[in-house]
Formats: C-alpha cells, sequence, structure tokens
C-alpha cells in the first residue's frame, strides 16, 4: 500500500498570497535560503535574504505567488513575475533605493562562510540586472519555491509549481526559468523529474532551467488552489 501524502491532508491548503502572509513567506525563505536549508544567522542581517528573493516578489506580483498554509502560518510557496524584463525595470526604480538604504554595506562578520557572499548577495539586492538572461524571449517569466522542511517530500512542490505554470499559462506566458544553487542536489532532483530542461545559457555552477507552462500540467490539482 502506497503511503499517504500531506498534500492529500486537508489541513495544508494551497491557496492564492495574501498581504497577511508577506512576514510568513519571508521567514520561509530564510529557513531555506542556505542551498536548501536554514540560512538564519549565516548573514549579519536576516532580512537580507527575504528582501533580495522573496519580498520583491509578493510586491511586485502578489497575484503570482500561492502559499501553503495550515491555516496559522505559511509553511511554503511558489513566487514568480510573468514578465522578468519588465520586473527588473521596478525593481530598479522602486526596489533597489529602498534595499540600498537598508543594507548600504556588508554587516560584521558572523563566523560563517556562505559560498553566496553577503556582498554578493547584496550586489544581487541593487542591481536587478543579474536577471536578463539569454533566453527572456522564449522563457519570460520566472519562478523561487519554497517549503519547510516538514512540509518537503510530500507532494506539495509539484502541486505549486503545476500551479504558477497554470496562472501563466492562463496569462498566455509561454514558458518560466529559475536559476539554482549548483550545491542544491535535492532541488534540482525535484525539478528534472518535474520535466525542467537546462537552457542554453546553464552553466555548471549556475544551472539555469526552464519548462513550458501548459503542457502536462494536472488541471484538477491546479484549479483547486484558486477557490
Ligand atoms: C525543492 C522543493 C521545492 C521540492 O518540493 P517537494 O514538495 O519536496 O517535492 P515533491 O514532494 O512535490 O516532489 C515532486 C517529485 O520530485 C521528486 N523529488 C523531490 N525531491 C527529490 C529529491 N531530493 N530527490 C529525488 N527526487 C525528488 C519526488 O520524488 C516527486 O516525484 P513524483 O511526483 O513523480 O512522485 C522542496 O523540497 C524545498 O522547498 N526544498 C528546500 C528549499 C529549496 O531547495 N528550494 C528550491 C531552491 S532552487
Amino acid at each position: 500500500m502506497q503511503a499517504s501524502k500531506r498534500v492529500d491532508d486537508p489541513t495544508y491548503v494551497i491557496r492564492p498570497y495574501e498581504a497577511a502572509d508577506r512576514d510568513g513567506v519571508a521567514l520561509v525563505c530564510l529557513r531555506t535560503a542556505a542551498g536548501g536549508g536554514d540560512a538564519t544567522g549565516v548573514y549579519s542581517d536576516d532580512t537580507l535574504m527575504p528582501e533580495v528573493f522573496a519580498l520583491p516578489y509578493v510586491d511586485y506580483a502578489p497575484d503570482l505567488a500561492f502559499v501553503v498554509s495550515d491555516g496559522r502560518r505559511v509553511l511554503g510557496y511558489v513566487i514568480g513575475v510573468a514578465d522578468t524584463a519588465a520586473f527588473i525595470e521596478w525593481w530598479k526604480q522602486k526596489w533597489a533605493p529602498g534595499f540600498a538604504a537598508r543594507h548600504p554595506s556588508p554587516g560584521a562578520a558572523t563566523g560563517h562562510d556562505p559560498g553566496f557572499t553577503e556582498v554578493q548577495l547584496i550586489e544581487a539586492g541593487t542591481n536587478p540586472e543579474r536577471m536578463r538572461i539569454a533566453e527572456l524571449d522564449e522563457y519570460p517569466a520566472h519562478l523561487h519555491i519554497d517549503l519547510l522542511p516538514e512540509l518537503q517530500g510530500q507532494g506539495f512542490g509539484r502541486r505549486l509549481i503545476d500551479t504558477l505554470r497554470a496562472a501563466l499559462a492562463e496569462r498566455g506566458v509561454p514558458a518560466v526559468h529559475l536559476g539554482m544553487d549548483a550545491a542544491n542536489t535535492g532541488a534540482r532532483a525535484f525539478y528534472d523529474r518535474l520535466g525542467f530542461h537546462e537552457l542554453p545559457s546553464s552553466r555548471p555552477q549556475e544551472p539555469l532551467l526552464g519548462i513550458e507552462t501548459n503542457d502536462t500540467i494536472d488541471t484538477a490539482d491546479a484549479a483547486t488552489a484558486g477557490e
């Protein structure tokens, strides 16, 4: 007999993001930002990671954010933007100035030595041009997905990706991409399993993966998310 997965447990729902989820999304980001593991205390300021990899997304495109909730807190999310080029312009005008004011320079050493340094993280927050990949015409959307450890391996990741792909397809967006940490082998296995493929400008140390939005989606699963 196959073990049941939590994705079938009605305690947990995948639903559209709401403004009240913002802190919960930031916390999930922090707790999964060290190559998939907890990044709390890794950088001098725990707000840095969410301010680069989560909060700009939910502020810019709340309609393309979906969370897993148990009714009390956010346990996971998928966030995305439909048009990365437009997002880059928004980031320059609306996000980078505040970010630069809040994080003018790296803080005190933390005793950690992350591969993605605090200098690089601050650079990422102020320079959205890093998101302008060569394949943007074909893969204009991009995404981030994170689940707290207790929800990993339970089917939520697949369902979140299906939900975002369906939302993007509905908007006429043909394909979505993502960049990832090459050391995150678990996430890579997940993306491979779902059918993501490497894009031409992918590099071994900076994998760049893409997938079309509208093939082989389990629409029955995806449809329930918006209810
Ligand atoms: C990566 C992540 C989003 C995957 O979501 P998930 O809910 O754990 O994955 P699912 O349970 O939906 O798995 C979907 C499929 O991928 C496979 N898969 C998932 N993780 C895998 C792994 N580590 N190794 C092999 N296969 C894996 C599953 O077997 C499953 O296959 P099936 O649907 O055919 O049975 C989630 O584990 C996570 O948030 N990890 C920490 C943060 C992170 O790394 N985020 C990605 C940053 S790029």
